[in-house]
């Protein structure tokens, strides 16, 4: 550092995005000749080892210092394997899994010379309509929290000694998923109590997991915008939680401060930011532009400067590429580890994990002696679909569509598969439904693919309507009419409002966008040779009037009850979601016996002290006829509290597997310390009193039992 000049230390807070690819507004040329002149550290959407070898070469060789760069890019839910999207994968409940993907997804990407992932996405979002909940784990921050750890791990491992690892940068910092109305970008505005209690956790918990970086995000909290934040970036990121990190702002985000209104022009932005201990600049050229004046006229002290630049270069020591700037560029490793037969195998089975069967009336699936099957809807065929949004350097036409996996199927099984679009995913074109009816007639069921096209959810893809779009509706409507059993298959990247298909389908299964093996793994639920496991993870609402709809809302002075007028409750719907937090079904049945708490003091009632642990045990049957495995929740509801708590909230799960017959005790654990929260003084402790505590398959059908914490 003593040997660079504060041009160079700027040049290193500043990260541009190549001509590669464009992830946001407005391609800014000549980043090379940045890197050459020491005035970039950092390029994104660059990837392939030729690629990211040429300007590795020109920072090595020609700039002055020849000081490293860093390559990142968005490796969501893997680079050229793709995994479910990461909403698909939390609905897994399987961490282990997760972080088994994070880290195939690590190994490609760091084989094709990248050094940084923009992920995860750790962003707690109530919202369906806000399209970037499909990059996350849904509503619960809890279940949140541990799949962040989860995908830290898994991208990051303990170290970059054999260079297959990617930095993790947890974004975005903070409340990125609350935006009003559901409208990316939009403004956030909660109450500090909010924040900490079910926002900011799943971030800390993802840098309490070693994450190395951490992504501002777009929006203002409390009238801030985030890149501008003190408070949030240095007094709660870094004094209050210890992140040693550097922190990189979004696309733009720091320029975006004068839009917000809290930035007189781009070089005020940047003061604040620098002030607020902003270290890198994406794409801004804020920094790039403004800094050294900034800098030079004490309006930031040079100290900020030397902090970011120490924790760049400390990031690049790590990535070992001071010993050898090119230990990710090797053409063999780029060869021999992308898109292998093993990582297919790991995509396949990701995708069983995440599919959730969410209804099947009379056991229409899984598919058994079906001598004709019609396979109808545009993204039955359209494999390209199955990438979905934020997939890296995924390539559609490598993905195994769901026709694809029928048509081996017929060919293997000997049914007949007749195939019809039917429509397009948003057209209101109706003159592919003759054919498609023509074929539903002949055949004993009716599979039918329906959902949003990839494009539809993912950055800047909100949706103010979460119906199907285009003719699809009216599409299964006529094909229900045909008097056939129907089942639906979704694909959409949000929780969709779809209470006529609910009602009226035989089977609905939400496959989300499954990745490359999307098609195969599907095909596998459908005809019984993997059986259902995964749970939702985010409430599907039955009206548009509902959203926000949450599974751990608060009790009110007037709670729900639909019988009667002065309560809180609509008029045209009832309050209850279309499927809620925690729901999935399985092709065998759970029975629950009943919920046993100890210890049970003499007297009756349960009382722990705050140093106990509380045990709540429940014995679990597999009463069908097949093998199947089950996810146990476990939820409490603080009964008084100085301020007003959930009705209630996840504190555990486990997923088990029965065989037929077959039975468990699942047995949880509870202290004191997981029923801490922001008190009315804003002290995060438990405070004395009753809990319920609830046990049960999904967030609405639970078992409760009272118990007492005493001081
Ligand atoms: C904007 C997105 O909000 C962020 O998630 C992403 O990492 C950057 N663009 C870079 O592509």
């Amino acid at each position: 550092m003593a040997l660079m000049t504060l041009e160079e230390k700027i040049g290193q807070m500043t990260l541009f995005t190549t001509d590669w690819e464009s992830t946001g507004p407005s391609i800014r040329a000549g980043y090379e000749n940045d890197v050459r002149n020491g005035n970039c550290g950092a390029l994104f959407n660059s990837h392939t080892v030729a690629f990211t070898r040429r300007l590795q070469d020109i920072a090595v060789k020609e700039s002055r210092l020849h000081i490293p760069l860093i390559f990142g890019y968005d490796v969501i839910h893997g680079y050229k394997t793709i995994f479910p999207i990461p909403l698909a994968e939390s609905c897994s409940w399987d961490l282990a899994a997760m972080e088994n993907t994070a880290s195939i997804a690590a190994k490609e990407a760091s084989a094709a010379g990248l050094h940084w992932t923009f992920a995860p996405m750790v962003d707690i979002s109530r919202d369906p309509r806000w399209g970037r909940v499909m990059e996350g784990a849904g509503e619960d921050t809890y279940l949140g929290s541990l799949i962040a750890a989860a995908r830290v791990k898994g991208f990051q491992g303990d170290n970059f000694d054999h260079a297959d690892k990617l930095m993790a940068c947890i974004k975005h910092f903070a409340g990125y998923g609350a935006p009003i109305a559901g409208r990316d970008y939009n403004t956030v505005d909660m109450t500090e109590r909010t924040f900490r209690d079910f926002y900011l956790p799943t971030y800390i918990s993802g840098v309490k997991a070693g994450a190395m970086t951490i992504m501002t995000s777009f929006n203002e909290l409390d009238g801030v915008p985030s890149s501008g934040n003190k408070w949030l970036l240095d007094d709660v990121l870094r004094k209050e939680n210890g992140f040693h990190g550097f922190i990189v702002t979004d696309y733009t985000s720091i320029n975006e401060m004068v839009n917000h209104g809290y930035s007189k022009d781009d070089a005020q932005a940047g003061e604040q930011a620098a002030i607020a201990g902003v270290d890198m600049d994406m794409q801004g050229a804020v920094y790039q532009r403004f800094l050294k004046n900034s800098i030079e006229t004490g309006k930031v002290p040079m100290q900020k400067v030397d902090d970011a630049v120490r924790r760049i270069l400390t990031a690049k020591f790590e990535l070992g590429l001071f010993k050898d700037p090119y230990r990710f560029c090797n053409e063999q490793r780029e060869k021999e580890n992308i898109f292998t037969p093993a990582n297919q195998q790991a995509a396949l089975e990701m995708a069983h994990k995440s599919i959730v069967l969410l209804k099947n009336e009379n056991n229409v699936l899984p598919l058994t002696n079906k001598k004709t099957i019609a396979l109808i809807g545009p993204l039955a065929s359209d494999g390209a679909q199955l990438i979905g949004a934020w997939s890296g350097a995924g390539e559609g036409d490598k993905c195994v569509s769901v026709l694809t996996a029928f048509q081996n199927r017929a060919k293997k099984d000997g049914f007949t598969l007749l195939h019809a679009n039917g429509t397009d995913i948003s057209g209101m074109d109706k003159k592919g439904f003759s054919e498609a009816l023509a074929a539903a007639s002949q055949s004993d069921v009716i599979i039918a693919v329906v959902g949003e096209s990839r494009e539809m959810s993912g950055e800047a893809a909100v949706r103010a309507d979460l119906g199907l779009p285009g003719m699809q509706q009216q599409l299964v409507e006529e094909l229900v009419a045909t008097g056939k059993p129907v089942v639906v298959l979704l694909m959409n990247g949000r929780p969709l409002i779809i209470p006529w298909i609910a009602e009226h389908a035989n089977a609905v299964v939400e496959t989300w966008y499954a990745g490359t093996q999307g098609g195969p793994a599907i095909a596998d639920i459908l005809f019984g040779d993997y059986n259902p496991s995964a749970k939702l993870t985010m409430t599907f609402p039955r009206s548009m009037g509902q959203v926000p709809l949450f599974y751990n809302e608060k009790n009110t002075g007037r709670p729900y009850d639909p019988t009667t007028k002065y309560n809180t409750r609509y008029l045209d719907v009832p309050n209850t979601p279309q499927y809620p937090f925690g729901f999935g079904l399985s092709y065998t049945t759970f029975k629950y016996d009943s919920l046993q708490i100890a210890p049970l003091p003499p007297g009756g009632g349960v009382e722990f002290s705050m140093k106990d642990t509380v045990t709540a045990s429940i014995k679990i049957t597999n009463t069908g006829k097949r093998s199947g495995e089950e996810i146990v929740q476990l939820y409490v509801r603080d009964l008084v509290g100085s301020v007003t708590r959930p009705v209630k909230e996840l504190k555990g799960f486990k997923k088990i597997k029965l065989e037929p017959g077959g039975s468990q005790t699942v047995t949880f654990k509870l202290t004191a310390d997981q029923l801490r929260f922001y008190t009315a003084d804003m002290t995060y402790k438990a405070e004395p009193g009753d809990f319920w505590i609830m046990v049960g398959p999904d967030s609405e059908r639970l078992q409760k039992k009272q118990i007492r914490l005493v001081e």
